[in-house]
């Protein structure tokens, strides 16, 4: 028996070991424990988790958090997965702090921040995102603004859900400018029905986008609107606002002839006064003249 006979099993070993270990090591850090992990998807529904989970294979291009206690999504922790495509983490505690947080995640499609505890929507919030096409933001009651050009670079943006928020409002240039939108879900919000948002209702009667559960898409406020349904409402509320613009006129017009009113007794007044003094100064004139007439 060679020597380099009795060693080479020995050392094939050690190599089947040492590939064995950094396989399993590989094996342990390409799955968070607790998630269940496929290929390029990692799904973490349902376990509790209180904070973004660590050790994500670099290569994901598929990561569902929804149902957990997740209140905060580190920015640079989640630009480490660039591939990203698909986001799901609905059903957590995600707050209004999400300014910058999608920096690093330029390829996602598909991302859904229903049921949690956004309050605002801003430029800043999605603006990286050039290649979003499904975005939900429903159910988080605590919404109440969006700002006017927050989707302004989503151009491919095909499918928003803004449903069961706090929305009041919503500026018609936030929506009208999306080439590739045909989903809009609007229903159960509190909208208030006022003459600022009747180019926003005027346009989704003239639109080809589809505004599903339309039954419940209706005005909350003024009260004399409540329950009425969008865009139906199109027609009561722009005789409303037309009958304010004539109240308007009617005050702008009284405001108009009063100033020529008051202008015209101003004017009267001065050529009065001018008139008196004129008579006065010609009057001592010619009392002047007769004094020098009695002198001569
Ligand atoms: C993720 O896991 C949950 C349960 O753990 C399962 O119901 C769901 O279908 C999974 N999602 C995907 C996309 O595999
Ligand atoms: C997660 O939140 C739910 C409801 O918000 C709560 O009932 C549950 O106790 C929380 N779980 C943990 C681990 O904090
Ligand atoms: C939701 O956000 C509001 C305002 O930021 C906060 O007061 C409230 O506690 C949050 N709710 C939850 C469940 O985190
Ligand atoms: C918005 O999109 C433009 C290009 O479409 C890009 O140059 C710009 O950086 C984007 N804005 C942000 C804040 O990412
Ligand atoms: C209409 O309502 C919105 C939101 O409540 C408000 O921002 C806007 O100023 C209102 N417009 C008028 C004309 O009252
Ligand atoms: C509309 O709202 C009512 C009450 O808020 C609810 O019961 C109903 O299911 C909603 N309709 C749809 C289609 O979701």
């Amino acid at each position: 028996m060679s020597p380099s006979g009795g060693r080479r099993p020995l050392s094939l070993l050690l190599l089947l070991l040492l590939l064995l270990g950094t396989g399993l090591a590989a094996g342990s850090a390409h799955c968070p424990s607790g998630c269940s992990c496929g290929y390029l998807e990692v799904n973490c529904t349902g376990r509790q988790l209180q904070e973004f989970p660590a050790a994500i294979p670099l290569d994901t291009r598929q990561l569902i958090l929804a149902a957990n206690n997740v209140s905060y999504l580190p920015a640079v922790e989640l630009s480490f997965l660039a591939d990203l495509v698909y986001l799901d983490c609905q059903k957590n505690l995600l707050g209004d702090d999400l300014d910058f947080t999608f920096i690093g995640v330029a390829k996602l499609v598909y991302l859904d921040l229903s049921f949690n505890n956004l309050t605002q929507v801003t430029f800043g919030t999605f603006s990286q995102l050039l290649s979003l096409v499904v975005l939900k933001i429903s159910d988080n009651p605590n919404l109440v603004a969006i700002e006017k050009d927050a989707f302004a670079n989503n151009t491919w943006l095909r499918h928003l859900d803004v449903s069961r928020t706090g929305l009041t409002f919503l500026d018609t240039s936030t929506v009208r400018d999306l080439p590739n939108l045909r989903f809009l879900g609007l229903s159960d919000n509190p909208w208030h029905c006022n003459c600022s948002f009747l180019d926003f209702i005027t346009w989704m009667a003239g639109s080809n986008v589809h505004f599903p559960d339309a039954d419940n898409i209706t005005c909350y406020t003024p009260k004399a609107f409540r329950a009425w349904k969008l865009p139906a409402a199109e027609v009561q509320l722009r005789s409303s606002c037309l009958t304010q613009l004539h109240k308007q006129d009617y005050i702008f017009l009284c405001f108009v002839g009063f100033c020529i009113f008051f202008a015209g007794t101003v004017v009267a007044w001065l050529a009065g006064v001018c008139a008196v003094i004129y008579q006065v100064h010609t009057s001592k004139g010619e009392e002047d003249e007769e004094e020098e007439d009695a002198v001569t």
